[in-house]
C-alpha cells in the first residue's frame, strides 16, 4: 500500500497516450464534457457493451441533440429507438429523467443531486459527477473491479469482494481528474486488464499488480458459483390479415416493458390465450437470456378469422419491426423466413433460431 498515489499518476499518463477515442468523450486533460452526453451514455453502457453503443448514441445525439429536446420526445419514439439495446427499463427511465431535467433547467452537479433522478443509481451518479463535473467520486463497474481485485490480489469472491473493492477503488481514486482516473481503469480492465488473458506486458501499473507478483491475474476477480437460471416457456402469436399485423405495447411494468411487442402468453406461467381466432401454425423457438430466467418462446403464425381481443392491426407498410426488441425481432424474422415443417423436425439444433440477450 505504500506509494499509492503514484498509480493513479502512471494510469492517467497511460491514459494520456491511450484513451480510447469514444463521442461521448473529451480528450484527456481536457473539462467541459456535455452533462447530457455523459449521462445519456452512461445509462446505454449498463450492461452493455461499448460496440453496441456506439450507433445508439450518435442516433440519439443526432434526434435529440440536447436533454431539451429528449424530454420534448414523444415516449414511443423513444422506445422504438431504443429497441435492440435491451434492459427497457432504462430507455422510461431515460425520458423521465430527461423531463425532470429539462424542468430543472440543467443536470445537479454532485452525486447526491444525480441520484435523486429517475434511473441514476450509484454507479451512475458517481460517473457523471466525476466525467461531467470533476468531483472526486469513486466509479466502480466490472472492469474497476477486475483491475482492483488484480491490483491487490483480493482472492474474495464476488458478488461478496464488491464493499472491498469499492473501498480499495476511493483509495485510488485521485483529487484530480477523477473523471479521466474512471475511464482509464475501464480503458485498463476492457484492453489489457482483461478477463481471460490479461495482456500484463503491456500494463502501464504492472509494477503495482500483487496478482501478477504472485502469478494468479488471470484468476481473478473470483466468482461465486452462478445458480442456474430457471427454465421459462411460452407463445407468441404473430397474426396477420391480408395487409396488417397485430402488436401490442407491453404494461409499463414487467419485462420488455413498453415496448413494442406481438402478443404472447405471460412469461411466468400464467396462461393467455391467443389474441384472435386463426390457423395458428407453429414455427419454431427463439431464446432469450433474462437477468433472473431463460426464456424459450414459441413462434405461432396465422391469418385471423375473426376480431382480436388484444393488439392493434398495424398495416403491414407502416410496420417497422427494427421498433421491436431483439426477442420479437428474432420472431418477426422467423416467421419472416419459416424453416419447412419437416425440415424444421430434423433441423440440428445449431439451426433452431436463438437468441441470447439483446
Ligand atoms: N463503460 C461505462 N462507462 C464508460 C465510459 N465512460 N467509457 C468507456 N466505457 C464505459
Amino acid at each position: 500500500m505504500r506509494d499509492m498515489a503514484v498509480i493513479p499518476q502512471e494510469l492517467l499518463a497511460w491514459y494520456d497516450r491511450h484513451a480510447r477515442v469514444l463521442s461521448w468523450r473529451t480528450p484527456p486533460g481536457g473539462t467541459g464534457a456535455d452533462p447530457y452526453r455523459v449521462w445519456l451514455s452512461e445509462v446505454m453502457l449498463q450492461q452493455t457493451t461499448v460496440a453496441a453503443v456506439k450507433s445508439y448514441f450518435e442516433r440519439f445525439t443526432t434526434l435529440w441533440p440536447t436533454v431539451h429536446d429528449l424530454a420534448a420526445a414523444e415516449d414511443a419514439q423513444v422506445m422504438a429507438e431504443w429497441a435492440g439495446l435491451g434492459y427497457y427499463a432504462r430507455a422510461r427511465n431515460l425520458v423521465a429523467c430527461a423531463r425532470t431535467v429539462a424542468q430543472l433547467g440543467a443536470f445537479p452537479d454532485t452525486r447526491e443531486g444525480l441520484a435523486a433522478l429517475p434511473g441514476i443509481g450509484a454507479y451512475t451518479s458517481a460517473a457523471i459527477a466525476a466525467i461531467a463535473f470533476d468531483r472526486p467520486e469513486t466509479v466502480v463497474d466490472g472492469n474497476v473491479e477486475r483491475v482492483v481485485a488484480r491490483l491487490f490480489a483480493v482472492e474474495t469472491p464476488l458478488p461478496a469482494a464488491k464493499p472491498e473493492l469499492t473501498a480499495l477503488a476511493a483509495r485510488l481514486t485521485p483529487q484530480a481528474r477523477p473523471g479521466d482516473f474512471a475511464q482509464a481503469m475501464m480503458d485498463l480492465g476492457a484492453t489489457i486488464c482483461t478477463p481471460r488473458s490479461p495482456a500484463c506486458g503491456i500494463c502501464p501499473i504492472i509494477p503495482h499488480c500483487q496478482a501478477r507478483a504472485q502469478g494468479i491475474a488471470a484468476e481473478l476477480p473470483r466468482k461465486a458459483p452462478k445458480k442456474a437460471k430457471p427454465q421459462r416457456r411460452g407463445t407468441v402469436w404473430i397474426g396477420l390479415t391480408e395487409d396488417a399485423v397485430l402488436v401490442e405495447t407491453r404494461p409499463d411494468k414487467g419485462l420488455l416493458g413498453g415496448t413494442l411487442a406481438f402478443p404472447s402468453t405471460g412469461w411466468d406461467g400464467s396462461d393467455l390465450p391467443p389474441p384472435a381466432p386463426a390457423d395458428w401454425q407453429e414455427l419454431g423457438l427463439v431464446r432469450h437470456v433474462f437477468t433472473h430466467f431463460a426464456l424459450d418462446l414459441t413462434v405461432a403464425t396465422g391469418r385471423l378469422t375473426a376480431t382480436p381481443q388484444r393488439g392493434n392491426l398495424v398495416p403491414l407498410g407502416r410496420f417497422d419491426p427494427s421498433a421491436l426488441p431483439g426477442l420479437m425481432r428474432k420472431a418477426w424474422v422467423l416467421a419472416q423466413n419459416p424453416f419447412p415443417a419437416t425440415a424444421r423436425d430434423n433441423a440440428p439444433p445449431w439451426q433452431t433460431p436463438a437468441t441470447r440477450d439483446r
